[in-house]
């Protein structure tokens, strides 16, 4: 089944990056001169993605203007002659159909993933969460990886990563059989355990390709850890009903939400930024540490 509906969870309240996120949606925050929400949309759209329903909160009506038009400033950069960036600013209305979705309730990550329901209907779904960043240098992005290794499983994928053992309680961990597979079969996920009741080392950074059922795992969910509605509890159902695989993928991964993830993402890709990249270079080699 082709893979056309993507949901980007983006209702967090960001409070890692406080006071910054009290008036700006952390997700807007940016790498150089790009928000990171972008980088996410990018690599929905060049995996095949046709609708792209962002789930927002309250105080987020920023992440809605972004993809709309600006008029007053469209109009002051074609009448100064700033054709590129204008081109820039147009580019991102037109790129893909964007749906806003509102999360009234901070009730957890599996709500806010069912708050996309009808939208979504009964096709097969990505989930890319909305502060992380995936750069694939070359071959297919991850969601891309993710959508031929579901087209393989004929179920839900996930991918993983290997973190080390003082990282497992930041992150769902998969169960699997063979954490070597290719696709590896989940038994069960783990909303961020403990080192000592974690059951591997392979831990979710946020990409998903889900088949519908998912909705139904939620809808009978009650709240988890934290008292929340975990995407977590919901994948082990499916795991046990339906089926869920998991995956490895191929890309660098940033947690831009995460502070010292957003300072890596924007020296590492600001070194690659056509304008800043070289300077940004020497400045680094002659600081003085
Ligand atoms: C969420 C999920 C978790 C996942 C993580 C990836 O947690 O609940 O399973 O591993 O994202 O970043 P959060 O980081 O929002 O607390």
């Amino acid at each position: 089944m082709p893979l056309k509906k993507a949901v980007i969870p983006a209702a967090g309240l960001g409070t890692r990056f406080l006071p910054a996120t009290k008036t700006v949606p952390k997700e807007l925050l940016p790498i150089v001169d790009k928000p990171i929400l972008l980088y996410v949309v990018e690599e929905a759209i060049a995996a095949g993605i046709e609708d792209i329903v962002i789930v927002a909160g309250r105080n987020k009506n920023a992440i809605e203007d972004f993809f709309d038009r600006s008029y007053e400033l469209e109009d002051t950069l074609y009448k100064t002659g700033k054709t590129e960036l204008l081109k820039v600013v147009k580019d991102i209305q037109e790129m893909v159909q964007v749906i806003s979705i509102r999360q009234k309730e901070a009730k957890g990550l599996g709500h806010a993933v069912y708050t996309a329901k009808p939208v979504v209907g009964d096709q097969p779904f990505a989930v890319l969460l909305g502060d992380e960043i995936m750069i694939a240098t070359d071959g297919p992005n991850v969601t891309a990886q993710l959508h031929q290794a579901f087209e393989k499983s004929g179920a839900s994928t996930v991918a993983v990563m290997e973190v080390p053992n003082s990282d497992v309680h930041k992150y769902g961990i998969v169960a699997v059989d063979d954490t070597e597979a290719d696709l590896m079969k989940v038994h069960s996920v783990v909303e961020k355990p403990a080192a000592e009741e974690a059951p591997s080392r392979l831990a979710l950074p946020g990409r998903y390709v889900f088949s519908s059922s998912l909705f139904d795992h939620i809808e009978a969910l009650p709240p988890g850890k934290n008292g929340e509605i975990q995407l977590t509890d919901a994948m082990t159902h499916q795991a046990q009903n339906q089926g869920l695989f998991a995956t490895r993928f191929v890309a660098k991964r940033y947690d831009a939400g995460d502070k010292l993830g957003y300072l890596q993402a924007n020296i590492e890709l600001g070194l690659q930024h056509p304008q800043v990249g070289q300077d940004l270079k020497l400045y680094l080699k002659n600081l003085k540490l």
